[in-house]
């Protein structure tokens, strides 16, 4: 197993939210070392553009290839949400239990019928953050695992178990789910993680040894709450937060909008990991 560098990141160092300026000649380099160093980035960008321009800039910067539907919004009771740019925002009409509400939302990462591994980058672009709240919150959950793997291996064994965690669509009228292991390691023998801790996890505690899946878990939640491990970013309007969405889990601090600041985000997903290109063929 290769051991990327956000294993070792400490996100009360900080340098992890410094704002990489999108417009200097190197920001591909510098929003690439980030993501390695911390599991994602954040870039500031020019503030008035159309969110599918920025995106479609940001992403060819980073060579991310084309914008990706998740699985679970191909399927045909849920293609309302199929668009490649999906806005995020407070809306009473709309029945999307993440997108269209100012509640909190606990740990998971995108892509609930996509196998562990498949999304490998998100990117939220801030048109304009909420009035209060909103905050984007960050769990360096593959370090997490690393650390219980060191302390106890056999609990770390459950958690790569096939059959550990089962996620259920909570769309209304939507009933699809997948199963999968929590985490486990790709065709490069790089380390992946689907861990999510939120109404949509069904987790069989059968899978490795007697109670090990329960001591993971437990563990994984006490280090969501470190502040080494844990963190909130509240993005400002024209701010891109790009993270490893195959290496980290995410959530979201509930938020209050008023008249004139209502939140609103522009969510991406990719299947492809940031790199930057040789400053010899681009830019
Ligand atoms: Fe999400």
């Amino acid at each position: 197993m290769s051991v990327p560098k956000q294993a070792s990141a400490d996100y009360r160092d900080p340098r992890c939210t410094l704002r990489v300026e999108f417009t200097a000649r190197d920001a591909p380099e510098q929003l690439v070392a980030a993501l390695d160093e911390w599991g994602f980035a954040i870039a500031a960008m020019r503030e008035f553009e159309e969110p599918d321009a920025v995106l479609k800039e940001l992403s060819t910067a980073l060579n991310l290839g084309p914008p990706y539907v998740p699985s679970l919004y191909r399927q045909e009771e849920a293609k309302d949400y199929s668009a490649a740019y999906s806005d995020i925002r407070s809306d009473p009409d709309d029945l999307h239990p993440g997108f269209s509400r100012t509640t909190g939302q606990d740990w998971h990462v995108d892509g609930l019928l996509d196998d562990v591994g498949v999304i490998k980058t998100t990117i939220l672009w801030c048109v304009r953050p909420a009035h209060r709240g909103g905050e984007t919150l960050i769990f360096n959950s593959l370090a997490a695992f690393l650390r219980l793997r060191a302390a106890d291996p056999e609990a770390a064994e459950a958690l790569m178990a096939p059959t550990a965690l089962l996620r259920r669509s909570t769309l209304p009228g939507v009933d699809h789910s997948r199963t999968g292991p929590v985490f486990a390691l790709d065709e490069n023998g790089e380390l992946v993680t689907r861990y999510t801790d939120n109404d949509t996890c069904e987790w069989d505690h059968s899978a490795g040894a007697h109670g090990a899946l329960r001591r993971a878990l437990s563990f994984l939640a006490e280090q969501s709450r470190q502040a080494h491990s844990r963190l909130a970013v509240r993005l400002g309007a024209g701010e891109a937060l790009i993270f490893r969405n195959d290496r980290l889990s995410h959530g979201r601090e509930a938020y209050v909008d008023t008249a004139r600041a209502r939140r609103h985000l522009v969510r991406a997903l990719y299947t492809k990991a940031p790199v930057a290109t040789d400053h010899s063929t681009s830019r």
